[in-house]
């Protein structure tokens, strides 16, 4: 069996052999990010995978980002080395059942946010991601009223944030819903010096306690400028692989899950789904594909493309 080394440069032949790209999210494994192409949250490998020349994108993440890769760039070949990678987000928001919500509300503007199912795009006005949410909410003219899916705590979040009132789907990420109230507390007391930060798809008592809410990127970006030396980060564990990349002189903690586990901290087993050895795999055999309707494509890419128009 390859190590991990031998298989990262079978993956570097394979993808100059066959003129593929990588686009990797952060909370993927660090094996992983180390040979993508680009690394990213969700709004920044949309960007990449539109402007892409490859004939092949290799996406390691969810489905939900593979799709939308497809659907933006739909002449290139997008694989996902583990199709079952799904989201319980994205998992969370049937489309028949949120096709009668809106039927229900034929007036309302539909904002939904990038982790749902190309079905759900394709019901929505305009897509959005953690990083232009508050941007994308403010662009609807003032006498509308929206519905927004699927995440409930970014919903909530967007609303006291924006002020507009919002009717709100029900869906919530398990990850982000895992972490504990109380533990943190705990931690916090036992480390007084250290900031709390957090992805809006997180409960609302946890975005209360933090001094930053923002997305993969933006954490990112924070702990970087900040002039502060020690953080609790309170989002999938494998950005902080990146993040201590980015400031190793700085103090990172998980912040903890509810459950015992072993990492302490809270993981996205969707995200994990994919390995250095499932990915070697499916640049070499060109499967598992990302396939879609045409229409499906055409009617989920308008709310993708007012979002991408509102983004740069
Ligand atoms: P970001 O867009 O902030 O990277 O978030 C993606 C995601 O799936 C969070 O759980
Ligand atoms: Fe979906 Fe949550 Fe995993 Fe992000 S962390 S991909 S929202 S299940």
């Amino acid at each position: 069996k390859p190590n991990t080394a031998e298989l990262q440069e079978k993956i570097n032949v394979l993808k100059e052999k066959k003129n593929a790209v990588i686009l990797a999210h952060y909370y993927q494994e660090p094996e992983i990010q180390q040979i993508a192409d680009f690394v990213g949250d969700s709004l920044e490998l949309a960007k990449k995978a539109a402007q892409t020349e490859a004939d092949i994108i290799v996406f390691a993440g969810v489905h939900f980002m593979a799709e939308t890769a497809k659907i933006l760039n739909p002449s290139r070949k997008v694989l996902l080395p583990d199709l079952q990678a799904g989201c319980s987000l994205a998992d969370s928001c049937p489309p028949d059942t949120f096709g009668e919500l809106k039927a229900e509300y034929p007036d309302h503007v539909v904002v939904t946010y990038i982790n749902c199912s190309a079905e759900i795009k394709a019901l929505s006005d305009i897509v959005c991601t953690s990083s232009n949410a508050e941007k994308v909410i403010n662009s609807i003219p003032k006498d509308k009223e929206i519905i927004f899916a699927p995440d409930r705590n970014l919903g909530k979040y967007l609303v006291e944030k924006t002020g507009r009132e919002m009717l709100l789907w029900d869906g919530a990420c398990i990850v982000h819903e895992a972490f504990s109230l109380d533990k943190l507390i705990v931690l916090h007391k036992e480390n007084p010096q250290a900031e709390i930060i957090a992805h809006p798809e997180s409960e609302e008592h946890i975005l209360k306690t933090a001094k930053y809410v923002g997305s993969t990127s933006g954490m990112l970006k924070y702990v970087k400028e900040s002039p502060k030396n020690s953080f609790i980060v309170a989002t999938e564990a494998g950005i902080l692989y990146e993040m201590q990349k980015d400031v190793p002189q700085k103090e990172l903690i998980p912040a903890p899950a509810k459950e015992d586990n072993s990492c302490a901290c809270s993981e996205c087993a969707f995200m994990k789904m994919n390995t250095l050895e499932k990915l070697y795999k499916c640049l070499k055999d060109e499967t598992p594909e990302i396939l879609l309707e045409e229409d499906l494509m055409e009617k989920a890419h308008k709310p993708i493309k007012r979002m991408m128009e509102l983004s740069y």
